[in-house]
């Protein structure tokens, strides 16, 4: 698990708590683990990529809520997509966007040998210009990008989302800076939580796992 965590980061949950919760929770199964194996060994670092914790929840979501028709806003290797495709066993589709072609690559990889349903649409690209053109209505959209823009990612969210849907967006505490933001992505994440929190179009809570997860759903 090293390699998933920041680098010179603050933990948010004490790391004895937070192995212990990690030892109780269900595992990824044998092909997510290929997915975080793969990814290591073609990356120097993948601290990027949500983990078990985060991506566990994403699919208990996906199935307490029967969402079906999901849209991702940063693929990575494809770790949470896969997560995700799991709970839908089938059922639905996943739109995720990535804009590095690095990752796309791996993500492409990843989605040929272990997207089993083919329930996974990559969409290459700046999630900045795509995100807009996007049509159609989603139940959950997981925002997992660049953090400047998550204030804009979150209205264009909301407006493709349907009642009841939830907009679940990562690392709203990055690294605990939130509480006094010291540069511009701390900054814009604690713009971004008091925007939601002021938000009468949701009701949300902001779950302090791993490095803070925001889950709104619309009212
Ligand atoms: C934190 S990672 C996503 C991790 C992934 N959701 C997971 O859990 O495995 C963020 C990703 O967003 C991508 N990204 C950043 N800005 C983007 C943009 N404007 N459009 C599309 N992708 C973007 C990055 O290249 C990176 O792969």
């Amino acid at each position: 698990m090293k390699k998933h965590r920041k680098k010179h980061s603050v933990q948010i949950t004490d790391p004895q708590i937070e192995e212990y919760a990690l030892n109780f929770t269900s595992e990824e199964s044998k092909e997510v683990k290929e997915v975080v194996a793969s990814s290591d060994e073609e990356l120097e670092y993948i601290d990027m990529l949500s983990g078990n914790m985060v991506g566990m929840l994403l699919k208990l979501l996906i199935s307490i809520s029967g969402a079906q028709r999901i849209l991702e806003v940063g693929t990575f290797t494809g770790y949470s997509a896969l997560m995700m495709a799991e709970a839908l066993e089938g059922r639905g589709q996943i739109k995720t966007i990535e804009m590095n072609i690095r990752y796309q690559e791996l993500a492409e990889t990843h989605f040929k040998k272990y997207d089993k349903h083919g329930v996974i649409e990559l969409i290459k690209g700046n999630a900045q210009d795509i995100l807009p053109e996007i049509e159609g209505i989603f139940d959950l959209i997981f925002i997992d990008a660049d953090k400047l823009r998550y204030e804009f990612y979150f209205e264009e969210s909301i407006n493709k989302l349907k009642n009841g849907g939830l907009i679940i967006t990562d690392n709203v505490l990055w690294n605990g800076t939130v509480l006094e933001p010291n540069d511009h992505k701390a900054e814009a994440l604690h713009a971004f939580n008091k925007k939601v929190a002021e938000d009468k179009r949701v009701e949300q809570v902001l779950l302090p796992i791993r490095d803070g997860l925001m889950i709104a759903r619309k009212l």
